[in-house]
């Protein structure tokens, strides 16, 4: 099912298109199947063998550096060779020959199927008739406890020979508790028994202690592992999550300069000290989505956190959007308890199809940020694989076995497989706890909820990353609350994901749930707002957009206009998305007068000399009497997220080189099914495609992308929506020309090459009769003739007064405040007021993602 706490992921191949080599024809009688071999002068070294395989050769062709090419003919070569990985491993699990081959028939039980599969099979555990006891140990062997706590059904029985008999719900934990011969219980092999019964007394003494306060409560280090630009939520999550006996350890994708700037600043203003950011080559990773190196990651960090703190007893690993659904006593409450157990989430589906869908079964390599398929691969005989989700819990005990494998052939073995494994982090930690030591400590809950909704979140969206096609969790919204409450009973203290661009009203609502005493949030200062930096000039990595670079650049040199300052030396600061309410409201452009360019004499004293502005978006749809019930929106830019349906491009830009895509949701009212034809009208008025909406009950929200020669015409295009023959709805957008290639200003070449629209010749649709009178009533007449022997080539001061008239007509200036508070002591012609006392500013109280008061606790 697709519903709340499905483990794992589902996972299929990509179609693998770019195979270039010699096909090799196989000549056994059985295997007709044709092999591919590496045309060898593709490279320009010589590889250490012949690399044979479909896979293996599309990668080294794709691939574009020496380095990446060599490591991928290397990898391959060994594993041709049988040289990469170890054949067998050795399980140290003092119970584990009970498991094998039927892993999926063991712990107490899941559902009716495995209690089908089971009879016959199980053991019924005596436990002082205590429900709770009963959860604890079916917990503790890592399987569900169908009881109280667990699922809806419940068994009770006598002691073995098993007589399970199935009670209603209700009767069973009075009967199991009431009448001493029976026990509740669920399936256990007569092995893990024997162990359950051993830690649950080794449990029970502890806990006597706990209820008599000996023990001490358990002392968490959280890793964080955060990516993007979302520091203000990670400050918050901070915020929710802190306590001066845990510890923090922040480590940012290598990538992500502003972010680690922003958890530098918290390290730095937390005087405790139990807040580290991961700093430095060998401890900062570029971890891509799936990639070997997020294990590498979470590995090289753990270690880091044993050596920072001698203290902690769990290491619980968080990323930028996950948030607590269980307040920080809870946590402590439970853990404390638990002691020495490690959380993690099973698959729950049987094992060679996990393997199969995971792709545990092919080798995968990590290099230009990019996880590479290199083909098929055997995994080790003599051990258990398992593995679910990379959200975990682990014991300290457990982590420092993990942080010393030289003494230790099964973590040094699994570590050479999982260097080569996609989503490592799913599958390591589960599989070295099935088969050391630590098998009895497996539990198999990891404390998170997790927002599977595969229809939308298995796009097949990180193609551009890895050779796999990859599933993610969707957001949680408002609308998800009940569902995260009624989780309140079981022991789930985490959720994910969450992200305030999206909705940042569940998150309010969850932390007024979990702290309802802490003071009144509403009334906090910037409450419903949230502000998330899109672009910083201190940034090197990532590289900056392009297109923001532009548009930035130009409403900056348009506040400045707006003020008096008509050089247009201007120095872009930074640009933030700005949201209200749950709803984006605008662009905030910080930037200020570029003085150096000033002559002493002429340099404009009395101007605020850097400001904020408020920049909101122009709407170009109208939708006609009939129609504007019936459609919900209509919008076209880039960076469609097909998985929370929405556009990521904030600021709206669009230019020549821009991936554009059309999204629309309609009202259920729409009398279904139903077709639409979009047509586009290039800023010369040429209809340049058609595309057909069919509209049914269950697509009434969708996206199309339009087939556009590149480059795009500059200008404003017109997009109508049409229904039989009338227009339900028309849009506008205009493509801007880019200032900025590759960050740099603007060559004239490329200038030439990207501003006098589609390369070639164009493509131009015949307009359908049925249209043409349509058109015509819309104002569309013939495609103008384009005078081919203008030739666009402006760079500098003419391609930026060409961009701003764009600029000016889409975005509008609502307000501006003086960002820097020295200066709002001078003359202040325009009247403005400081950012710090704006609301919209981005320099304005924040007091949720406010960490200056952090560790004075
Ligand atoms: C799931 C799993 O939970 C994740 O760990 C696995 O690697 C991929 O799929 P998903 O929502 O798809 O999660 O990924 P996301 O939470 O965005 O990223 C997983 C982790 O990798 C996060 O901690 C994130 O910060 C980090 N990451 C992701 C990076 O550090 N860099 C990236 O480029 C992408």
């Amino acid at each position: 099912s697709d519903g709340l706490l499905q483990g794992s992921r589902q996972l299929k191949l990509p179609p693998d298109k770019h195979v270039n080599s010699n096909k090799v024809q196989s000549h056994s009688p059985q295997n007709r199947t044709i092999k591919v071999k590496l045309d060898k002068k593709l490279l320009n070294f010589t590889p250490i063998c012949d690399v044979i395989g479909r896979e293996a050769v599309s990668a080294v062709t794709r691939a574009r550096s020496q380095f990446c090419k060599e490591l991928i003919v290397n990898v391959s070569c060994l594993s041709q060779q049988g040289k990469l990985y170890p054949e067998r491993l050795y399980s140290s699990c003092p119970h584990s020959t009970g498991f094998i081959g039927k892993p999926k028939n063991l712990g107490c039980f899941k559902d009716d199927k495995t209690q089908r599969i089971l009879s016959g099979y199980y053991a019924i555990f005596k436990t002082n008739n205590s429900p709770e006891h009963c959860a604890f140990m079916c917990l503790q062997s890592g399987y569900r406890f169908a009881g109280t706590e667990y699922s809806t059904e419940c068994f009770c029985g006598m002691e073995e020979p098993p007589q399970v008999k199935r009670l209603p719900d209700s009767s069973c934990n009075m009967k199991c508790s009431g009448d001493p011969r029976q026990s509740c219980g669920g399936y256990l092999t007569t092995n893990i028994y024997r162990t359950g019964i051993r830690r649950f007394k080794a449990q029970e003494a502890r806990n006597s202690s706990l209820k008599t306060g000996k023990e001490k409560p358990a002392r968490i280090a959280f890793l964080l592992t955060v990516n993007g630009r979302a520091s203000r939520q990670v400050k918050r999550l901070i915020n929710v999550l802190y306590d001066p006996s845990h510890f923090y350890y922040i480590h940012v994708d290598a990538r992500q300069d502003y972010m680690y700037r922003e958890m530098l600043k918290v390290e730095k203003i937390c005087r405790r000290k139990n807040i580290k950011v991961a700093k430095g080559a060998g401890l900062r990773y570029a971890s891509i989505w799936g990639g070997a190196s997020l294990l590498t990651t979470l590995l090289s960090s753990a270690q880091q956190m044993l050596q920072y703190s001698k203290h902690w007893d769990f290491l619980v690993n968080l990323s930028e959007s996950d948030f607590p659904i269980k307040s920080n006593a809870q946590l402590i409450d439970f853990l404390t308890w638990n002691k020495g157990l490690n959380f993690v989430k099973s698959h729950g589906r049987e094992v060679q199809r996990f393997i199969t869908k995971q792709g545990l079964d092919k080798t995968f390599v990590e290099c230009e940020a990019r996880m590479w398929r290199l083909g098929d691969r055997k995994l080790p005989k003599g051990i258990q694989i398992d593995g679910g989700s990379d959200w975990v819990a682990l014991s300290r005990d457990f982590v420092e076995y993990l942080s010393s494998p030289e003494s230790n052939e099964l973590v040094t073995g699994l570590l050479k497989i999982f260097q080569y494994t996609l989503l490592p982090a799913e599958s390591f930690f589960h599989t070295v706890l099935r088969n050391s030591k630590f098998c009895n400590t497996y539990v198999d809950n990891n404390l998170h909820v997790t927002n599977w909704k595969r229809k939308l979140g298995c796009k097949c969206q990180y193609k551009a990353v890895v050779d796999w096609c990859g599933c993610s969790p969707n957001d949680f919204k408002l609308e998800d609350l009940s569902r995260i409450r009624n989780t309140a009973e079981r022991n789930l203290f985490f959720a994910r994901k969450f992200e305030p661009v999206i909705d940042q009203r569940i998150i309010d609502r969850l932390e007024d749930w979990l702290y309802p005493d802490r003071e009144n949030r509403t009334k906090m200062k910037g409450y419903d707002m949230y502000w998330q930096n899109l672009y910083h000039h201190a940034d090197l990595s990532p590289m900056s957009d392009d297109t923001v670079l532009t548009i930035a650049n130009s409403l900056g040199r348009l506040i400045y206009s707006r003020l008096g300052l008509n050089t247009g030396h201007i120095r872009l600061l930074e640009t933030t998305a700005y949201f209200v309410k749950n709803k984006f409201r605008g662009i905030l452009i910080l930037v200020e007068m570029d003085i150096k360019t000033f002559e002493s004499s002429t340099y404009q004293n009395d101007l605020p000399d850097r400001v904020e502005a408020l920049i909101t978006l122009q709407r170009n749809f109208t939708a006609s009497k009939m129609w504007s019930s019936r459609i919900k929106s209509l919008a076209i830019n880039t960076d469609y997220d097909q998985k929370e349906q929405t556009f990521r491009n904030f600021l709206g830009g669009i230019d020549p080189m821009s991936n554009l895509i059309l999204a629309y949701e309609f009202d259920a009212s729409l009398v279904t099914p139903r077709n639409l034809s979009v047509l586009w009208i290039d800023p010369n008025g040429a209809l340049v495609d058609v595309n057909n909406l069919q509209l049914e009950e269950m697509t009434l929200m969708g996206s199309v992308k339009p087939q556009l020669d590149e480059p795009l015409s500059i200008g404003k295009w017109r997009v109508f929506l049409i229904a039989d023959t009338i227009i339900a709805g028309n849009l506008s957008f205009i493509v801007t020309p880019l200032a900025f290639w590759k960050n740099r200003q603007m060559p004239m070449k490329k200038a030439r090459d990207i501003h006098n629209g589609p390369s070639g010749t164009r493509r131009t649709r015949e307009i359908d009769q049925k249209w043409m009178s349509i058109l015509r009533k819309a104002g569309i007449n013939q495609e103008q003739t384009l005078d081919s022997t203008i030739i666009e080539d402006r760079t500098g001061p003419e391609l930026n007064a060409w961009i701003d008239e764009f600029v000016g007509q889409y975005y509008t200036i609502e307000n501006i405040c003086i960002a820097n508070e020295m200066h709002s002591k001078k003359r202040n012609d325009h009247d403005l007021h400081e950012c710090s006392q704006t609301n919209w500013s981005s320099l304005s109280p924040d007091p949720k993602a406010d960490v200056h008061n952090l560790c004075e606790i």
